[in-house]
């Protein structure tokens, strides 16, 4: 489904990713972890078109331009970004109707958001709200609820478990996996690999812009290197 090969994104000298290939076929959870500054952002960045890039990646056998996302998104290729992206002085019901602005389809697009309330019925009660009163957790299920109003196929998830407790990071990681039971293909990217390769099916691990393991997610939980330099350390989680 998404194909990127070679990609080398630089922030002025700084070549901040090196050489990246990734492969996510449809219906998996792929994961991309990785500690804080190793490109896990900026790898995402570029798949949703929103920085320009070296190298190639292509959705579904076509190419896609760098800087393109608006273009990407319509294609069916949504993201939550870092930090979650959210309007916090929009109300909640007018953030779900942002995550509608690219479909042409409104009378469908108002049924979608109606799901969403029923889906998320903590959303329901408090659409009036102001969403910077919502918790971190109702606030990552409103960002992942406005990027599926865009009904998209491949669901870019950048840290949703940013700043958020653990049983609220639980909640979240099973609405992912939900998610994915519905047929929605999800790169979760995420600093908290035990739980993350709990639900993954295959896994990218990052390092100072390259990727220096990959495989089945259980076998990257099971690889002794990465329960050193990951599970077992503080930023394990
Ligand atoms: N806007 C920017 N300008 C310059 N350097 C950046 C910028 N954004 C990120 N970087 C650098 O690029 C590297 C990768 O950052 P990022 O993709 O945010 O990593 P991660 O998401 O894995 O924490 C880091 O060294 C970071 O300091
Ligand atoms: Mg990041």
């Amino acid at each position: 489904m998404l194909k990127v090969r070679g990609l080398e994104v630089f922030y002025g000298p700084i070549r901040a990713v090196r050489g990246i290939d990734l492969d996510i076929e449809a219906g998996e959870i792929i994961a991309l972890i990785g500690a804080n500054g190793a490109g896990k952002t900026t790898t995402v960045r570029a798949i949703a078109g929103l920085t320009p890039y070296k190298g190639s990646i292509s959705y579904d056998g076509k190419t896609l331009p760098p800087n393109s996302a608006e273009l990407n998104l319509r294609a069916g290729l949504a993201m939550v970004p870092e930090g979650r992206g959210i309007l916090g002085r929009m109300t909640v019901e007018d953030n779900l109707n942002m995550g509608t602005y690219c479909r042409k389809d409104h009378a469908a697009a108002a049924r979608d958001i109606a799901e969403m309330f029923e889906r998320f019925p903590i959303l329901k009660e408090r659409r009036q709200s102001l969403a910077n009163l919502l918790s971190g957790g109702e606030q990552q299920m409103l960002a992942i609820a406005r990027a599926l109003l865009s009904r998209p196929r491949l669901l870019l998830l950048d840290e949703p478990s940013l700043g958020l407790a653990p049983k609220t990071t639980t909640a979240v990681f099973e609405l992912i996996s939900s998610l994915r039971r519905d047929g929605l293909t999800v790169l979760l990217v995420e600093q908290k690999a035990r739980q993350t390769l709990k639900i993954a099916d295959r896994a990218y691990l990052l390092e100072t812009g390259r990727v220096v393991m990959s495989g089945p997610a259980q076998d990257l939980a099971n690889d002794s290197l990465m329960s050193q330099a990951f599970l077992g350390g503080a930023t394990a989680l």
